[in-house]
This record gives structure tokens, C-alpha cells and sequence, in this order.
């Protein structure tokens, strides 16, 4: 596995790779990487003959409140674990590399960056779709993989790659839980250990969601009224929302009927965690519903998962 640190470097070895008649796929990351991560480069080895992760903590979707000096990082480990899942190449860039002027462009998905996650953090989506079209930009024509954790993130990019033209099939792969359920993130680091418990009623109140929905409720906001009685029970659990929308263009839904993405976000000690499951129905009407994989189910050669990094005192709310 070669590292790159320069947008020279990433293009001309994308260039190379294709023109050797590989295909390439990219997994773009902002480092600490956990199961979740390493999913990504699996469904991409399994696709694609050149794999590239990028690591890049985005000071642009970063609010201003919110600590990108705390963001948990590690690159030697994170080298470790892309040589271990076969990654061909790693992308490094400085702030400086990626942006060497304050950027005046940057890119907007109107609509489906304004509710869920893009209401608390009004200018996080813009900062995630300016880098990534600056990544696929530099790569080039590519499959990229992205989690369904990021839900929304997930469907801004697809969409802005369609609005777009841009030479990138975006991949939506499963959201990783640990063991005990809880969703995988870098975020997770920030956790205290009764936070980190504490942090399991988010699956849970999603997993019973999802038990009523295989009973049969349909109706959002009883589905709604369930998740918010359950996480208001535990009091180190601060529900910022929980929302019922359609999959694919994330608008309000009262009723499940078709793809529908029930997702939420909380404060849980200094994290902001989110979560969430997507529902479908196969033609006689029974509801399919999407919780994840366990992370057992990702094969990890050789290098441990992430462990917290920082101390109480280093540590501060942060989101990526
Ligand atoms: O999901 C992330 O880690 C980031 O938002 C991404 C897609 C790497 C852009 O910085």
C-alpha cells in the first residue's frame, strides 16, 4: 500500500490504475477507523481491482461550536488497518493541500440537507458535499462507498452525483453495530463508560420500532411517540430528534408504506451519536426492516478495534 499526500498524487495514480484497465473504488474517510470503516474497504475490494481510502478530517463541515481540534485520529493505526484490508492506496492530505485558498466554490443539495442532522448543524452538509466533489474530482471515474449510518449523507451525495454528472457510482453499504448493539463511529471514542452504556437505548428504542413495525404499526408518529418514551427513560440520553422519512428523498412521511428511514440524534455525554433503521415492504405488504450487521460479521485481519483515545479533559462534544 503507497501513501499520497498531495491531489497530484491521488490523480495520476487513479489515472494510472485505470488506464492499467482497473477499476477504481474510493472510500472516502475522516480516519479513526473502526468496523464500519473497514466494511467499506471490503465492499470495495470485493468491486473494485484499486482501492483508495482518503483521510481527511474536513475542517468545512466542521460547525463552530463544535471541536475539530478534538477529533479522534490515529493515522498509524489507521495505515495498519487499510494495509490489512488490502487498500492499494492512501490518501493524506493536509487542510492546506485541499484547500490552499479559502474555498468561494462550494456545493449545496438543497432540500434534503435541511431537516434531520442539517437542522442542529446548518453548514455541515455544505462542508461534506464540497469535499467530496473535490475527492471525486480528483479520483475520478470510481464506485465510492459510504455507510447507511449516514443516512443522510448518504442520499445528499447521491444525489448530488446525479445532479451533478459526475463519473461516481455512490454505494450505500450496511450501518455496523458493536456487540451490544450500538452504532459504530469514531465518536463512539468520546464515551464515557456509563455514557457508553447508556448509549445502548438508541438501537434498542430503533429495535422495538422495528418489532411494532413487524406487528403491524404503520402510523409515524405512534412509531415516533415509542422511540421518545423509550430513550426519555434513560436520563444520560438527550434525543435531539427522531424523524419518520421516505428512504429516497427523505420527506416527512405519516404513514409507512413505501422505503421508509426512521432515524434519530442524541447527545450522549460529549458525543452526538445518530442511528437508525430503514423499512420496506416486499409485494404481499411484509415489512422488511434494514438494523445493520453486527461488526463480528466484518472480518478485522489483524489489527483491534479503536479504543477511546482521550481523557475527560481533551475531549468536548464533537460530530464529523
Ligand atoms: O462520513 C465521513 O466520514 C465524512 O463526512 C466524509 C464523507 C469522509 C467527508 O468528510
Amino acid at each position: 500500500m503507497r501513501t499520497v499526500t498531495t491531489v497530484a498524487g491521488l490523480r495520476a495514480a487513479c489515472d494510472q490504475a485505470r488506464a492499467a484497465g482497473l477499476s477504481v473504488g474510493l472510500v472516502p474517510t475522516m480516519g479513526f477507523l473502526h468496523d464500519g470503516h473497514r466494511s467499506l474497504m471490503q465492499a470495495a475490494r470485493r468491486a473494485d481491482d484499486f482501492v483508495v481510502v482518503s483521510i481527511f478530517v474536513n475542517p468545512l463541515q466542521f460547525g463552530p461550536q463544535e471541536d475539530l481540534a478534538a477529533y479522534p485520529r490515529d493515522l498509524e493505526r489507521d495505515t495498519a488497518v487499510a494495509a490489512a484490508e488490502g487498500v492499494s492506496l492512501l490518501f493524506v492530505p493536509s487542510v492546506a493541500e485541499m484547500y490552499p485558498e479559502p474555498p468561494r466554490t462550494t456545493v449545496h443539495v438543497a432540500g434534503l440537507t435541511e431537516g434531520l442532522c442539517g437542522a442542529a448543524r446548518p453548514t455541515h452538509f455544505d462542508g461534506v458535499t464540497t469535499v467530496v466533489a473535490k475527492l471525486f474530482s480528483i479520483t475520478g471515474p470510481c464506485r465510492a462507498y459510504f455507510g447507511r449510518k449516514d443516512a443522510q449523507q448518504l442520499a445528499v451525495v447521491t444525489r448530488m452525483a446525479l445532479d451533478l454528472d459526475l463519473p461516481v457510482e455512490v454505494v450505500g453499504c450496511p450501518l455496523v453495530r458493536e456487540a451490544d448493539g450500538v452504532a459504530m463511529s469514531s465518536r463512539n471514542a468520546y464515551l464515557e463508560p456509563a455514557d457508553r452504556v447508556a448509549a445502548r437505548v438508541l438501537s434498542q428504542a430503533l429495535q422495538a420500532a422495528a418489532a411494532a413495525i413487524e406487528a403491524g404499526e404503520r402510523d409515524a408518529r405512534s412509531l415516533r411517540a415509542g422511540i421518545e418514551r423509550a430513550v426519555g427513560a434513560e436520563h444520560r440520553v438527550t434525543l435531539e430528534y427522531v424523524e419518520v422519512r421516505a428512504a429516497a428523498d427523505l420527506e416527512p412521511v405519516d404513514e409507512l408504506r413505501g422505503p421508509t428511514l426512521l432515524a434519530l440524534a442524541a447527545r450522549v455525554g460529549r458525543a452526538r451519536l445518530i442511528d437508525n433503521i430503514t423499512v420496506t415492504f416486499a409485494a404481499d405488504g411484509e415489512a422488511r426492516i434494514d438494523l445493520g450487521i453486527d461488526a463480528a460479521s466484518v472480518v478485522a485481519p489483524g489489527v483491534a478495534s479503536p479504543k477511546p483515545l482521550l481523557s475527560e479533559s481533551e475531549s468536548t462534544c464533537a460530530a464529523g
